[in-house]
């Protein structure tokens, strides 16, 4: 039978249009590798396209998109635009409209010279980030009193739920479990301050009851990140809330190269889940053909392992474990000297070398 799936692509603002081309000529050339074939739907939506049509994403295009396989999201956000709106309007439109309960951020370094701690070896960082993607204080319940007086007060609301954080802990374990590597899960909280997060520590130790086979590991995000630089080596698969996990994937990705080499998924198990870069929209490099397209392209490989194309999605990852090895990229900055495309054809030309096991 022909495996055939439909994805709906979202270039977005600034440099998400020029590295999601690099990670769709990709995703083609790897389709025709494999055998299977993906349909893509492209959408405007964005900053440009919101100045020209006052829309912001449309209902009918959102359920359209609900009814695709996946999403490749390139990144959105413009300066020429209120701070967070179209952010709200189209990411957080998908993570809380599709449930995509899970922010998936592997954290994995392919060539030890793009890791700027000391001494620190791809065996050192390999891990995992399974980041709560639908509550905390991106629920979106904030309000102002007396907004713009002496008297101002400001509200935002951190709120977990009991299943919200129950499933993604699931998740996790899951997912320790299907890694069979440390078979270790780190809670990730700060639950001596914020007491609302005495919720995470009972639901990780009523769960983790069910995965005896799964060491439970806790630490405070302050000092989570201190570990992170530290001791990378300490974590296997990492469970934590949305704001905790947003801030310590950032410092995370500079740890296997940076924002040009790192991707997430944004999943519900099971149903129409949406891939991106973690890097923001880069305004200033926009249309300059600089911005490395290696986040996108690794955007495209988790997604390709989501839709059960492993072989493929191993294809990818080979190809770019190998092109960062081969030191052809002097960085992963817009310094590297070498464009987009540039790299989107170094990936293409490492594609047909990649040694996949059947
Ligand atoms: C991310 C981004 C978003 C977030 C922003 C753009 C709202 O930083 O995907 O990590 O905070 O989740
Ligand atoms: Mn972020």
């Amino acid at each position: 039978m022909s495996r055939s799936y439909n994805i709906a692509v979202i270039g977005g603002d600034g440099i998400g249009p020029e590295v999601v081309r690099e990670g769709l000529r990709v995703l083609e050339r790897v389709a025709s590798i494999e055998g299977f074939t993906a349909r893509t739907t492209s959408y405007p939506f964005g900053a440009e396209h919101y100045l020209r049509t006052k829309e912001v994403f449309p209902d009918s295009a959102f359920e359209e998109i609900r009814a695709q396989d996946a999403i490749l999201l390139g990144a959105i956000g413009d300066p020429r635009i209120e701070v967070g709106y179209l952010e709200f309007g189209i990411i957080a439109r998908l993570r809380f409209g599709l449930d995509l309960y899970v922010n998936l951020r592997p954290i994995k370094l392919y060539a030890e010279h793009l890791c700027p701690l000391k001494g620190k070896t791809p065996a050192d960082v390999d891990f995992v980030v399974v980041r709560e993607n639908t509550e905390d204080a991106y629920a979106g319940m904030y309000g102002y009193f007396k907004k713009g007086t002496p008297d101002e007060i400001a509200t935002q609301e951190i709120l977990f739920t009991r299943k919200g954080v129950e499933r993604v802990i699931r998740y996790a374990f899951d997912l320790a479990r299907r890694r069979g590597k440390a078979k270790k899960l780190t809670l990730v909280d700060k639950a001596n301050a914020v007491r609302a997060m005495d919720l995470w520590t009972r639901t990780f130790a009523e769960v983790g009851a069910e995965y005896p086979d799964i060491a439970r590991e806790h630490a405070y995000i302050d000092a989570a990140t201190m570990w992170c630089v530290k001791n990378p080596e300490w974590f296997d698969t990492v469970v934590t809330s949305n704001m905790f996990g947003d801030i310590l994937t950032d410092l995370a990705a500079m740890i296997q190269g940076g924002l040009g080499v790192a991707a997430s998924g944004n999943l519900h198990p099971g149903k129409v889940s949406l891939f991106e870069p973690i890097h923001g929209s880069a305004p200033k490099y926009a249309g300059k053909n600089v911005a490395s397209p290696v986040a996108t392209i690794m955007a495209v490989q988790m997604m390709l392992d989501y839709l059960g194309e492993a072989r493929g999605a191993r294809r990818i990852e080979e190809s770019v474990a190998g092109l960062l090895r081969s030191r052809r990229l002097p960085s992963l900055g817009s310094d590297s000297g070498l464009s987009t495309s540039a790299v989107g054809d170094l990936v293409l030309e490492e594609l047909e070398r990649a040694q996949v096991p059947a």
